[in-house]
């Protein structure tokens, strides 16, 4: 298999993560790719008509994209404990996916507000408004991290990549401060070999 993806990108991050929970890691080859909202990438958009990573192709030469399915098609190709459970777990993984993708989205839209957006069309406003986005997420992953129990599923995974961004990117956002089991919950899983293997550079 093959995967389009930066080293910062956080939702690239994630597919790297479960490849390495499931223990696919060596049979992806990783292409590093450079992307930004305003610059043109051919490659990449032969691959995803959306110019976006990850992409991965399949060993059977079919592209996917986003991240959360190629989490999910990675997750049928092994027999161990599923990331995307099944029955009535399924519907809650899910929301909890499409929770901490919804913060990263906010997260990413906030860094190139400030890292690439020219300086005089910076819009302020804008940016508090995406902030309050990530900020209510992190509380309700803060309400809902007991009920998690030591499962490292899709949700929590999504988690790791919110909380691992943040450090990256906004290391001044104190979230820790008023989110302490959500701040004992990273500090613990950031021992695990897929959290090692994958922290983001630039
Ligand atoms: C970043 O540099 O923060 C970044 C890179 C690729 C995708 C998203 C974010």
């Amino acid at each position: 298999m093959r995967l389009w993806q930066n080293p910062a990108s956080p939702f690239a991050r994630k597919v790297r993560m479960v490849a390495h929970e499931l223990g696919l890691a060596t049979r992806i080859e990783e292409i590093p790719t450079m992307v930004s909202p305003v610059a043109p990438n051919s490659d990449l958009a032969a691959q995803n008509p959306l110019v976006k990573i990850p992409a991965l192709q399949t060993d059977d030469g079919a592209v996917l994209y986003d991240s959360a399915v190629i989490c999910e098609y990675l997750d049928t190709l092994h027999t161990g404990t599923r990331l995307f459970p099944g029955g009535k777990s399924r519907w809650n993984a899910l929301r909890l996916q499409v929770l901490c993708d919804g913060i990263l989205e906010a997260a990413v839209l906030c860094r190139y507000e400030m890292a690439i957006r020219p300086q005089e069309l910076r819009w302020n406003g804008w940016v508090d408004g995406q902030f309050i986005k990530i900020r209510n997420g992190l509380d309700a992953l803060e309400k809902e991290e007991p009920a998690w129990k030591g499962f490292f599923g899709i949700g929590q995974i999504g988690a790791a990549c919110v909380l691992g961004y943040l450090d990256f990117r906004f290391p001044d956002e104190a979230w820790r401060a008023s989110r302490p089991q959500l701040a004992a919950w990273f500090e613990l899983i950031s021992k695990r070999p897929s959290v090692i293997a994958t922290v983001p550079s630039a």
